[in-house]
């Protein structure tokens, strides 16, 4: 770990250096689940580099359709390293809005030198931009955006070290993140936010929402301030993203826990409360300092807040007096997104992943259908929650969560889910991240960003993380994207075939399993596969959150980026490069889709305007107006 500053720390790194998993000690038993993995990348990379990868079989089209002449419209660029961002030639792109503009007349944009004041902080946009969704609503575009966490030392300047010194400086922080809705319109100018619009909003940590669905007044998730246990305050750790068919947005809570800390280093819990607070990662001391000034973060006076975190919230952008709705159904986890899917006979489908090592990927089938128009309440509440088995042989099921595979009740299968996914067998996956479906395929997508733990040690749970089948690589650092298709193309369907779609690498450096699937070249070298999206046409966009030293294992990836893929042929191409220091994270188009929005967040250097670096939305067009990609 090259940064241990806290005030800078990722929040996957920031797990790994409070809650550092017991080191594997069956040493024998990792060795030999190698080597028995052998056999299985051996006979794989016979095909190319590739376990289970592009043209191995289950789609088997690579070689023919890959001589064929490329899909996209543009001419893929090169790796860059610079402080600023990259599209192909015939593209251009700007910047839409930045952490700290205002969003309404009232307020002034956020003060970088001392922060402003904090009855400011709540009126202009948020900080690290992540999914985003974009609607139509009667003649008006809105768009959701998450702002997933803080970068300290920059929001509070004039706190020492970017460590909150009294209560107006966790306010701010607490404010910056959550979500923003807000009514964009295209100008002559280009692209731009409507000041004032009657949709714009801010929802933050402080915000209140409803709790639904089958936990919802659980005694776990009872408070003194909410006795219910159906009423809580803010949404936080926003991720990635998801749409419902009835225009809502959906935002995902991922790293909670690190909100959450003890002002009493010797408070004891309930064994429930406690084997829960274990597996999240849940401590005395936390990421960000709310604790000292917030009794609701402090766990010794709270114990049960940290149950009401975790969820994927519904908002409705389209009624910036509605309550967000927090949905148990839905399981409680390090929500990444949340991709939603119609089954062949209108039930919904929501696909979810957990960004830890090791943890699990989830689909929900709700018992209920959807028909256009009609009463939506129960839908992402009222069905099946499960987890997702993959097995070797390219097959895999997905195994409900119920009081019979897992032995707990129903309200706890869901306030614990990774417990109940632990219990039932799932597969230990190498940090699932954002899984899209495709429009135009019965089929989905998952990226698996990267996994230093695989075959290393095991999960928080203790589970087994051996190399397995969509996860073939021990202390995997460059990721891969995973892919199924449901049997008899019904996303409602229990059986899946998997393949990996590209497991990225590095051929420059290695010759093995690193080098990468046969897909991935000298000319689209990346790492950490995260944000994704399949647009109408079909085409995977991915992008990138990883290593950008571009040296070592990591020479000629450059800087994180946006890249385009072809789900027939498997064709990988570089379309979009952001500046030095940044994540590539959030994607979505205009109503017109001849414009694609995408967020840069936490840049480094002074990206965008040569002072403090901010994480902004950005606007992508093609100079003749023609349809993006
Ligand atoms: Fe917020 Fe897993 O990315
Ligand atoms: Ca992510
Ligand atoms: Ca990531």
């Amino acid at each position: 770990m090259k940064d241990v500053d806290p005030a800078t720390l990722s929040a996957d790194d920031w797990d790994e250096l409070h809650f550092p998993r017991p080191d594997e000690n069956d040493f024998d038993r990792v060795v030999e689940s190698a080597l028995s993995r052998r056999g299985f990348l051996g006979g794989v990379l016979a095909f190319g580099s590739g376990a289970a990868a592009m043209g191995s079989g289950l789609w088997g089209s690579t070689s023919a359709h890959a001589q064929t002449a490329s899909r996209f419209a543009f001419t893929p660029i090169a790796a860059q390293t610079d402080g600023t961002v990259h599209v192909p030639e015939g593209y251009e792109w700007k910047v839409l809005m930045r952490w700290g503009d205002p969003l309404f007349s009232e307020a002034d944009g956020y003060d970088i030198t001392d922060g402003g004041p904090v009855e400011n902080s709540d009126k202009i946009f948020g900080e690290n931009t992540d999914g985003m969704e974009t609607f139509s609503f009667q003649g008006h575009q809105l768009i959701a955006i998450n702002h997933e966490y803080p970068n300290r030392k920059i929001n509070l300047p004039a706190a020492q070290e970017g460590v909150p010194a009294n209560a107006d400086d966790v306010r701010k922080l607490q404010n910056l993140q959550g979500v923003t809705v807000m009514e964009i319109a295209e100008t002559p100018d280009g692209w731009t936010v409507v000041k004032d619009s009657p949709f714009n909003r801010r929802i933050h940590h402080n915000t209140p929402m409803k709790i639904v669905g089958p936990a919802a007044g659980h005694d776990l998730l009872k408070t003194e301030a909410d006795p219910t246990g159906t009423t809580s305050l803010g949404t936080m750790n926003n991720c990635g993203s998801g749409k419902t068919p009835w225009g809502t947005y959906l935002t995902c809570e991922e790293n909670f826990n690190g909100y959450f800390g003890s002002s009493n280093e010797s408070a004891t819990y309930t064994p429930k409360v406690a084997d829960g607070f274990k597996r999240y990662g849940i401590k005395a001391e936390s990421w960000n300092g709310y604790e000292l000034f917030d009794p609701r973060f402090d766990t010794s006076k709270n114990p049960n807040e940290p149950h009401r975190v975790g969820w994927v919230v519904e908002i409705d952008p389209t009624d910036p007096n509605s309550t967000p709705v927090k949905h148990t159904g839905l399981g409680r986890f390090k929500h990444e997104n949340a991709a939603v899917e119609l089954a062949k006979d209108g039930r919904i489908v929501v696909y979810m992943g957990d960004d830890e090592r090791g943890e699990y990927l989830y689909k929900f089938v709700s018992n209920g259908l959807y028909t256009p128009g009609g009463d939506t309440e129960g839908l992402l509440d009222d069905g099946t929650l499960y987890v997702a088995r993959f097995n070797d042989d390219m097959s895999g099921e997905w195994v409900p969560l119920t009081p019979e595979t897992t032995g707990m009740d129903e309200a706890e299968i869901l306030i614990f889910a990774r417990i109940a996914a632990s219990e039932a067998g799932g597969t230990t996956m190498d940090r699932p991240e954002w899984v899209a479906t495709s429009p135009v395929l019965a089929e989905a997508y998952c990226c698996l960003t990267n996994n230093k733990n695989r075959g290393v040690k095991p999960n928080a749970g203790g589970d087994d993380t051996s190399v397995n089948g969509p996860n073939p690589r021990e202390a995997n650092k460059y990721g891969q994207i995973v892919r199924w298709r449901p049997a008899n193309q019904d996303h409602a369907e229990t059986a899946f075939q998997w393949d990996l779609y590209v497991m990225a690498g590095n051929p420059t450096v290695h010759s093995d399993a690193y080098a990468g699937s046969g897909n991935v070249n000298e000319g689209n070298l990346f790492n950490s596969p995260d944000g994704m999206m399949i647009d109408s046409t079909g085409v995977v966009w991915i992008q990138t959150d990883g290593n950008d030293d571009n040296e070592g294992d990591f020479a000629g990836h450059g800087n994180n980026q946006m890249l385009a893929g072809d789900p027939m042929t498997g064709e990988i191409v570089r379309f979009m490069t952001g500046p030095n220091g940044c994540e590539v994270t959030g994607l979505t188009w205009s109503a017109d889709r001849r414009t694609m929005f995408v967020g840069i967040q936490h840049p480094g250097g002074s990206w965008p305007d040569g002072g403090t670096p901010r994480s902004s939305i950005i606007a992508i067009k093609r100079k003749d107006n023609g349809l993006v990609g």
